[in-house]
């Protein structure tokens, strides 16, 4: 028997990336390929990648340069991008990389394998359609071997709301939710391969309206309603979501948090900016005084909800009123974390036609962001000193004896413990190191 193929994956950017990484991997895995952790190994490489942020889609072109030598000393080897800038881009990328192989978009990853045979055969195919079928149809079930504790499973793609400096419109393309039956099946499989947290992904997640199942009398479900369902799936013990936007939050969702104990008390919901001048100028379609009062009820629904959150500074015309709006809102809310990043013009959107901020005064602003951000941060973490939470055991520590996974609140712990991956304890925190906790198990 020959030697297998061994794929090669890098992942950019979102967790939704990760799962399409996976999915990839299994799809060609039906076609014998094994992946490696090792790029000189391969003899297909593929990048999965980031078209979020200039800094991430330009990393592409780096890392492709990087390449070159491999490529040389190994002229069978495939190199594939795959992910954003592949349906930005298109064939563009063949131009300006000869050495690329293939270029598949988000939505065709199912023709992976019928392109990685072109691509062997010397072909340069490249996929950026938004095809009428839905490629989750047609990638294969997801192998045993491959699972851990926790998985994600994209529930929603793409987005109707065209924030004015967001390429995602483009290039995951319009809004689609997968049907409720689907979701539920693959969520079923994953608990019997022993998966006991799942992270529902999609772009827009929480405007989710995919078509219930014809047994529970069909109809639109909202993404409530689907938490409510797989709720009741027994050994799927947790649930979380993400990325949310602010007008999508339900009552009926913001409830769900009150009522279902498997969905967890850590909750994205970027706000980008607090001043409304520039949520106006981002055709975000709320104030900030909207998202506080959002904030205030869904605390009232789940008192200890950990809030999580994405910013933008340095938009176009932001001045230092408007910044010092975005400090006080985050003051007022408290997050237990968030990320933050410089404004980056996009092309094609609307907001990249604006005149931008000067860029030592956003990295400024950037850095006094984030040294906010940090102390409340490192507060919520030593908030948790004494208390007692619930770990899901992910993997072993790095040392002897050691366990680590992640609270409710989606803190890392670590815990010296003999207890499996997949295990569910109950931890007391003792310390708070920088980015994460130590306990001691108090029941498993
Ligand atoms: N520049 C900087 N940050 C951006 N984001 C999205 N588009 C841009 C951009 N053009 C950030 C937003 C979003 C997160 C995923 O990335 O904060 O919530
Ligand atoms: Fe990057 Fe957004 Fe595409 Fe995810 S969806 S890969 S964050 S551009």
């Amino acid at each position: 028997m020959s030697e297998p193929k061994k794929l090669f994956i890098k992942t950019y950017g979102c967790q939704m990336n990760v799962y399409d990484s996976e999915r990839m991997a299994e799809a060609l895995g039906a076609e014998g390929y094994v992946t490696t952790e090792v790029a000189e190994e391969a003899d297909m490489v593929l990048l999965n990648t980031c078209h979020i942020r200039e800094k991430a889609a330009e990393k592409v072109y780096s890392d492709l340069g990087r390449l070159k030598p491999l490529k040389a000393a190994k002229p069978d080897l495939k190199i594939g991008v795959a992910g954003c800038v592949a349906q930005a881009e298109g064939g563009e990328i063949l131009r300006r990389m000869p050495l690329v192989d293939l270029v598949v978009g988000p939505q065709s990853y199912h023709r992976l394998p019928a392109m990685a045979k072109a691509a062997l055969r010397g072909e340069k195919p490249v996929d950026t359609e938004f095809p009428e079928e839905d490629k989750f149809d047609h990638l294969p079930d997801r192998p045993r071997a491959a699972v851990r504790p926790t998985a994600f499973l994209t529930v929603q793609e793409g987005c109707d709301k065209f924030c004015a400096f967001c390429v995602v419109p483009y290039t995951r393309g319009a809004e689609v939710s997968r049907p409720a039956a689907r979701i539920l099946a693959e969520a079923r499989g994953l608990v019997e391969k022993g998966v006991r947290e799942i992270t529902l992904l999609g772009q827009n997640v929480n405007a989710y309206h995919g078509a219930g199942p014809a047994d529970a009398g069909g109809g639109d479900w909202s993404l409530a309603r689907l938490v409510r369902a797989l709720a009741r799936i027994d050994g799927l013990e947790r649930i979380r979501y993400t990325t949310s936007h602010p007008n999508d939050m339900t009552d009926d969702l913001i409830a769900a948090h009150g009522e279902e104990a498997k969905l967890m008390p850590y909750l994205h919901l970027p706000v980008q900016s607090g001043s409304d001048r520039i949520l106006k100028a981002m055709a975000r379609k709320h104030t900030a005084a909207d998202y506080l009062r959002l904030i205030e009820k869904i605390r009232a629904a789940r008192p200890d909800m950990m809030m999580s959150g994405d910013f933008i500074v340095g938009f176009p015309g932001e001045t230092e009123a408007d910044f010092d709006a975005t400090l006080d809102l985050i003051r007022a809310v408290g997050y237990g974390m968030a990320y933050s990043f410089k404004y980056s013009a996009r092309p094609g959107t609307p907001a990249a036609e604006k005149a931008p901020v000067a860029a030592d005064v956003a990295d400024a602003r950037l850095q006094t962001l984030q040294a906010l951000i940090t102390s409340q941060q490192r507060a919520a973490q030593e908030a948790m000193v004494g208390r007692e939470v619930s770990v899901l055991f992910e993997k072993a520590g790095r040392l002897k004896g050691q366990m680590v996974g992640k609270s409710d609140y989606l803190h890392a712990v670590h815990v010296k413990t003999d207890l499996p991956a997949g295990a569910i304890a109950r931890v007391r925190i003792v310390s708070s190191a920088p980015n994460s906790l130590a306990g001691e198990v108090a029941a498993a």
